[in-house]
């Protein structure tokens, strides 16, 4: 048979493709392949059970049946067994695991295998999308990485994404703003630390109009003349984005992130007209108190609660413009799939929206696009409350990337001061910013997660440093090794022992759990995985000594070193971390 890049995929195939062509099975009729217990086989296929069932027959004899039809399609592969009342065992052979491994040997080969699953999807991912005018703070890292990584895995698994930063140019928050700086602005202040400056005049601004009435009307007036389009205003709105970008570039940078797209919900203003339109055409949309809202009354929630699509005063809001961006996202890039990445505060906004596109489009004969709000939970202190800093302030993002360079910095200083200056630094950036960034991915990203210095940096458990030495120690392996390592992979044996055979299996799924990373957007799934392969590799590294005399041993235990090295390192830089090659 051909074991495919997903040896699971097309086992079950297989399986589907026999039973069809056996008298006692029909259509209805499953393999439903899992995972087997480890002591008896690879996967397990449980869909004879409930079949037979039905049909009222012997789930055993049906087994038999299927597995006999099986024989001569699988047989060299895998070895079958019918256990219990009717569960099918599959054991791949060594050489069937060895012939995979021989042909996924390189990052080019193993994206090739992966492009089936996402081939030639449109997809926009939509994430980090700060609001201007104010600093990321820790909270925002949470949209950045998963977003990033989301981008990797689906770019890796044949998708065009269009990564979009939709940043939030164009709120309220541009009245006070403005005010604030006709009035009270520190010119040497701005010079110094333009996005301080901004921060101080937004929170003077905000003071004030909460003070005097009179402040707050002037501050409107300048929201007003903003969105009419007044020279002075709309000078101070490109100077006060452009302080903000230029921030939230250098951010970017040390994260390794780009964008395809900076539309902006400025970018939309002209653009909410036609939604309007169409919502009130199509009469999904109506008038309430003078704003203009959606209700939906097939759900508990939303029957009551509107999503207001333009407030009273007639002005655009946040969902004006989300649902102007469906739109234009749809037309002009033809996305199939839009996925947002947010804080757990916003579900009900999603949610909102996606009822609402999803009528809308189907009434204006469109396509619907595949909606997924994927949110997160809050980063908490060693308090249990979200974090901050001793005094009670949110703490910059700029801020905790320096300190986690800097006490990556120790460690390597400590560990190997001889290195050069250079090299130190690279090290302490890829740990720092890894070890973050790994913290965050590693948690299940619908559950908050306390945040400790200690447990990020840790050198032991499902970390990015540990990560990174393993990444490291199997460079090394490979130096000591020199010119022995260099032996033909086609010599290699099949595997024999239990930890030869138990790493092999687990580089193997590699392509499994990849697919359930991007069914359930859960990049927590591929962090999980690099931990165990990596405790897998010790595990085998530790028993099974790689330079032997015999060449067959030899050169397929350095297969598996090649191979956990691969998966490793690809693993690592899908989930945007940086890999080194000695630390
Ligand atoms: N600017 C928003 C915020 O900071 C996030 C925007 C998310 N994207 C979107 N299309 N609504 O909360």
């Amino acid at each position: 048979m051909e074991i495919g890049f997903n040896v699971a995929e097309a086992l079950e195939a297989v399986v589907a493709e026999a039973a069809s062509g056996l008298e006692v099975f029909d259509e209805t009729f499953v393999p439903d392949l899992r995972p087997a217990d480890p002591r008896f086989g690879d996967f397990q296929a449980n869909g004879v059970l409930p079949f037979a069932k039905k049909q009222g027959r012997n789930p055993r004899e049906l087994a038999g049946a299927l597995v006999a039809a099986l024989g001569d399609a699988i047989g060299t592969d895998f070895a079958v067994g019918v256990a219990g009342p009717g569960f099918i065992n599959f054991t791949l052979k060594p050489a069937a695991l060895l012939r995979w491994l021989r042909i996924y040997g390189s990052g080019k080969d193993l994206e090739a295998g992966a492009a089936g699953l996402h081939r030639g999807r449109k997809l926009v991912i939509d994430y980090s999308s700060p609001n201007t005018a104010k600093q990321m703070h820790v909270a925002h890292i949470r949209s950045m990485v998963i977003g990033e990584a989301i981008s990797r895995l689906f770019e890796f698994s044949g998708a065009a994404v269009i990564r979009d930063n939709h940043i939030g140019d164009w709120g309220t928050q541009y009245g006070k703003l403005i005010y604030a700086y006709k009035h009270h602005l520190d010119p040497e202040a701005l010079e110094k630390d333009p996005l301080e400056e901004l921060e101080r005049l937004y929170k003077k601004g905000d003071a004030l109009c909460r003070e005097d009435p009179e402040v707050l009307e002037r501050a409107r007036a300048e929201l007003v003349a903003l969105q009419r389009g007044d020279a002075e205003n709309q000078r101070l709105w490109e100077e006060i984005n452009g302080i903000s970008e230029k921030a939230f570039e250098e951010i970017y940078a040390r994260l390794d992130i780009r964008f395809d797209a900076q539309l902006g919900e400025s970018f939309y203003r002209d653009k909410v007209g036609e939604v309007y339109a169409e919502l009130v055409d199509h009469r999904i949309a109506e008038e309430s108190e003078g704003a203009l809202v959606v209700f939906h009354p097939e759900h508990p929630r939303f029957k009551k609660q509107p999503f207001i699509i333009r407030k009273s005063d007639g002005a655009s809001n946040y969902a004006s413009t989300d649902l102007a961006t469906v739109l234009y996202r749809v037309r002009e890039w033809q996305a199939e799939k839009i996925i947002y990445v947010t804080d757990g505060r916003q579900q009900d906004h999603f949610q909102q929206l996606f009822l609402t596109v999803e009528k809308w489009f189907a009434a204006a004969g469109r396509a619907v696009p595949e909606l997924d709000h994927v949110w997160f939970g809050t980063i908490l202190g060693e308090d249990g409350k979200a974090i901050k800093t001793r005094t009670g302030n949110p703490i910059k993002l700029k801020d905790l990337l320096g300190e986690a360079e800097q006490r990556a910095r120790a460690i390597v200083d400590e560990k190997n001061p001889s290195l050069p200056e250079e090299e130190k630094a690279a090290i302490a950036r890829a740990i720092g910013i890894g070890a973050i960034r790994y913290a965050d991915l590693a948690q299940n990203r619908t559950s908050d997660y306390v945040f400790s210095w200690d447990k990020v940096l840790s050198l032991e458990g499902n970390t990015a440093p540990y990560l990174l030495y393993a990444v490291a120690r199997i460079h090394s392996i490979f130096a000591r090794m020199g010119e022995n390592a260099g032996a033909e992979e086609s010599a290699a044996t099949p595997f024999e022992t239990d930890q030869e055979q138990k790493l092999a299996r687990k580089l193997l799924a590699f392509p499994e759990v990849l697919k359930m990373t991007l069914s359930d957007l859960r990049p927590h799934f591929l962090c999980t995985y690099l931990y165990e392969l990596a405790g897998d590799f010790s595990g085998f590294y530790n028993a099974d000594k790689v330079l032997v005399d015999d060449p067959g041993i030899r050169a397929r235990r350095i297969l598996l070193c090649r191979r956990t090295l691969l998966i490793l390192e690809e693993g690592l830089r899908l989930l945007g971390i940086r890999t080194l090659k000695r630390m």
